[in-house]
């Protein structure tokens, strides 16, 4: 359980005064310049020791991605990118730190971009935050009125932030989609590798972060890569915003140490699950791309990236969704197959024709009018899906599926069975 102390956001509901000034008091920007003072390699080695993993859903370590860039600055400039096209179902963390605590985000772009020898910082708000990014705006616009940003700051290094406002496309949270379209071209996923930190935005090198991860960077760096490290679990380090939606008391979005237990999160934060412990159907618990799990298979286990793994599910965005007994579970996951259908960039066949194959036969699933052989014919396109394609699109749009014939098979088959004991009918098979 985390202590108030060791909380990171110190104004995430929006609380208090939300000013430059009365950040200021609240300790933002306090040594700035001590730590760029520091060097880079002070500043990544700390990143490294505090374990941080990437808070955008992949867990990829922190330190370990600012080290990927060259050391030295040739003929190409270097940039940081941070990824605030927060779209995956379920995640609303991002846009409470851009409203209410926006400068933890503008000092870590400023860290960050020294450690890794950018000036320029470019910000890819989604484009439903239209309120995250005017708070996000006026704050930048204060930075650079108090001398914060800009040239010959207060920082000791020259610095500029761009906020670059998306136009609503779920795929352009892919790093590199959100590099195609800030360019000016169509969002869709480049192949990796080359990765960005070689080739990135206007092919220079680029380093491509989720708000979380830099907002936390400066606090880590100034009370020591060892605290964050001595927060959670091994490799499952630190504090992690948690975003709980659904059926629970009082969904909410709270910081809380990697590896609390699913239990505690509910009980301490969200008052509990409606109708209490025994109505809880199931959880997905990391944003919709992340398999759903059984909920008496999560009750205990420890929310982090490892604790989620051995469940067979994971961490994701920590976007946390609860369903309870009067979820219509199947309907659930047809309509995430819906979302991802609609959101394929349509640049990889498995992708662009399985989404849509596997969105329709989950609707015959739900309503009941579907063979049962067509579950494991589901299966089989998932795995077809999975890991076949250009991004991770693919696998999101197969892994929901997966998890729910995984623990969910007998309510498919249910309905198969009250279908064809009412209809008296035989049903097509959709071919793959
Ligand atoms: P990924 O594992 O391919 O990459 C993660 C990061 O590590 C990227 O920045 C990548 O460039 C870097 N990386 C990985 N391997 C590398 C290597 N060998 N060398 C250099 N850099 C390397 O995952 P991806 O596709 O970036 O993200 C997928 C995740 O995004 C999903 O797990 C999902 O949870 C999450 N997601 C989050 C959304 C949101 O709204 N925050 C929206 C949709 C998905
Ligand atoms: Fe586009 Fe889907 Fe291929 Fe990703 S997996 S590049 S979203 S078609």
């Amino acid at each position: 359980m985390l202590q108030d102390k060791d909380r990171i956001f110190t104004n995430i509901y929006g609380l208090r005064d939300k000013s430059l000034k009365a950040a200021l008091k609240r300790g933002h920007f306090d040594g700035t310049a001590d730590i760029i003072g520091k060097g880079r390699d002070w500043i990544i080695n700390e990143m490294k020791a505090s374990g941080l993993r990437g808070r955008g859903g992949a867990g990829f370590p922190t330190g370990l991605k600012w080290s990927f860039m060259p050391k030295e600055v040739g003929e190409r400039p270097h940039y940081l990118v941070i990824n605030a096209d927060e779209s995956e179902p379920g995640t609303c963390k991002d846009r409470e730190i851009m409203r209410n605590d926006p400068f933890t985000l503008i000092e870590g772009c400023i860290i960050a971009g020294f450690s890794m020898l950018a000036h320029t910082c470019y910000i890819y708000v989604r484009g439903e935050y239209v309120r995250e990014r005017e708070a996000l705006q006026l704050a930048i616009d204060e930075c650079y009125e108090q001398g914060y940003l800009g040239k010959d700051n207060k920082c000791g290094w020259d610095y500029d932030i761009i906020v670059h406002h998306g136009a609503g496309a779920y795929i352009c949270g892919e790093e590199t989609a959100l590099l195609e379209s800030l360019e000016g071209k169509k969002g869709q996923p480049r192949l990796k590798p080359p990765f960005p930190a070689n080739v990135g935005l206007y092919g220079c090198p680029t380093t491509v972060n989720n708000v979380e991860s830099i907002a936390v960077a400066p606090t880590i760096l100034r009370r020591g890569g060892s605290w964050f490290a001595g927060i959670g679990r091994q490799n499952n380090t630190g504090t992690k915003l948690f975003c709980v939606s659904g059926h629970v008391e009082r969904p909410c979005t709270v910081e809380e140490a990697m590896g609390i237990s699913f239990r505690e999160l509910i009980e301490k934060h969200c008052g509990g699950i409606t109708g209490g412990w025994d109505n809880l159907l199931a959880v997905i618990p990391g944003g919709s791309s992340v398999p759903l799990v059984p909920g008496a298979d999560i009750i205990d286990a420890p929310m982090d990236f490892d604790g989620l793994k051995e469940i067979k599910t994971s961490l994701g965005t920590a976007a946390v969704i609860v369903m309870d007994k009067s979820t219509d579970i199947v309907k659930a996951i047809a309509r995430i197959s819906y979302f991802y259908k609609h959101e394929s960039c349509g640049q990889c066949t498995p992708c662009r024709e399985g989404t849509g194959w596997m969105w329709r036969v989950m609707e015959r699933m739900a309503t009941g009018h579907a063979q049962k052989r067509e579950i494991d014919m589901l299966l089989d396109v998932t795995k077809q899906v999975e890991g076949h394609t250009i991004c991770a699109l693919g696998d999101a749009a197969a892994w929901p599926i997966q998890g729910l014939v995984r623990h969910f098979r007998a309510e498919i088959e249910r309905r198969i069975d009250e279908y064809s004991h009412n209809a008296h009918e035989v049903r097509p098979v959709l071919e793959a």
